[in-house]
């Protein structure tokens, strides 16, 4: 079976019994292509002292300067062990209940929620393209809910769906005591102004420090809430659940302005070359406002495969609930990647 999320490639070549060429190109992950901010990497060795002593039990100073970045007072923050850990939290809270969710989107949140026995209504959008939210069906559906979870900017298609469709369920949810879940972990990529942080009671946004500062290795998010719900989430999570390094490393990282800013530049110019390449070679392309685009060719498995033979490895959909496989997801990476990966399609749809 292929692994159900991307990165690690070589687990992709295990699973087919591929033999892996000696370079792999890996464009199914989505994590910033600059890695981590250069201040951080010059700093490293500084952060080995923190390895002698426990953590903060609070997570300071990560707490307070999450807090002070969304302007929100620290007893509505929760921090994670990356966005997984505030899945695996909230799924906890909705256990034995019922929970809608909204496809096709990150895997995650069904795999969390059917651990804890909750009950997953899934509903697919009427568009992957923009991913537009089906919203009768949804109104149908939000009475019998405890939550509903919404990815904006969506992954795997990179779509933010239009502001009114959202702030609707948010009203309709409000309405019959259901919570709105939204993962923001891709809105940096985007326009922070957009965050839905802090704007409704029941609404619970979750962050990942992971895409835009290139650090999943050392796992860290965080969710903004009402402090009712952060302090139930508190009380589930371990003690010193979040490392020190992450706690000084996601400190440091909030100050890299000018770093995100090249970093969303430089995303924005190649997702806009890469639709149009693919909507040229005549694929539907997703109207990603991320570092990845999604996209369905006439044969997704043939050039999923044939890429892979060049060393390529593209994100598989067939986890992917109303994508099953049709669909293949790429990363924006490095130039010498990009120019790879144009010269294989190239190949693959002038063949
Ligand atoms: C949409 C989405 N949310 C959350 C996460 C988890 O992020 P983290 O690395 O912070 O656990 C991912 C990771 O791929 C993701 O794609």
């Amino acid at each position: 079976m292929l692994p159900s999320h991307g990165a690690n490639p070589h687990y992709v070549y295990e699973a087919l019994q591929m033999t892996p060429p000696q370079t792999i190109y890996d464009f199914s992950e989505n994590v910033n292509v600059f890695g981590p901010p250069p201040q951080i990497i010059k700093r490293f060795p500084q952060y080995v002292d923190l390895v002698k002593r426990y953590p903060d039990p609070l997570g300071e100073p990560f707490l307070s300067a999450i807090a002070h970045h969304h302007n929100v007072p620290r007893q509505q923050v929760v921090l994670g062990n990356g966005a997984s850990e505030i899945f695996s939290l909230l799924a906890r809270r909705y256990a034995n209940k019922n929970v809608l969710l909204i496809e096709p989107t990150f895997a995650e949140y069904a795999a969390t929620l059917q651990a804890n026995h909750v009950t997953i209504t899934q509903l697919i959008v009427t568009d992957v393209l923009t991913w537009e939210l089906p919203i009768t069906a949804i109104q149908e559906q939000l009475p019998h809910m405890a939550a509903i979870y919404l990815c904006i900017p969506n992954n795997p298609t990179g779509a933010y769906p239009a502001r009114e469709q959202i702030q609707a369920v948010i009203t309709m949810a409000a309405q019959h005591g259901c919570e709105v879940v939204i993962d923001e972990a891709f809105l940096d990529w985007y326009d922070d102004t957009k965050t839905y942080i802090h704007q409704f009671n029941h609404v619970i946004v979750v962050r990942s420090m992971t895409k835009m500062y290139a650090i999943p290795g050392i796992r860290l998010g965080y969710a903004i809430a009402h402090d009712n719900v952060i302090n139930a989430l508190k009380q589930q999570a371990p003690h010193w659940h979040v490392n020190a390094i992450a706690l000084a490393i996601g400190t440091a990282c909030l100050q890299e302005t000018q770093y995100v800013e090249q970093a969303r530049q430089y995303a924005r110019l190649h997702v806009q070359q890469l639709q149009k390449a693919l909507t040229t070679y005549g694929c539907k392309v997703t109207n990603s406002v991320t570092n990845y685009v999604c996209f369905k060719p006439p044969d997704a498995k043939a050039l999923f495969y044939f890429a892979l033979r060049e060393g390529i490895v593209l994100r598989h959909t067939e986890n992917f609930v109303g994508l099953n496989g049709e669909w293949l997801r790429i990363g924006i990476k490095d130039e010498q990647s990009m120019a790879k990966l144009y010269a294989m399609l190239d190949r693959w749809f002038q063949k």
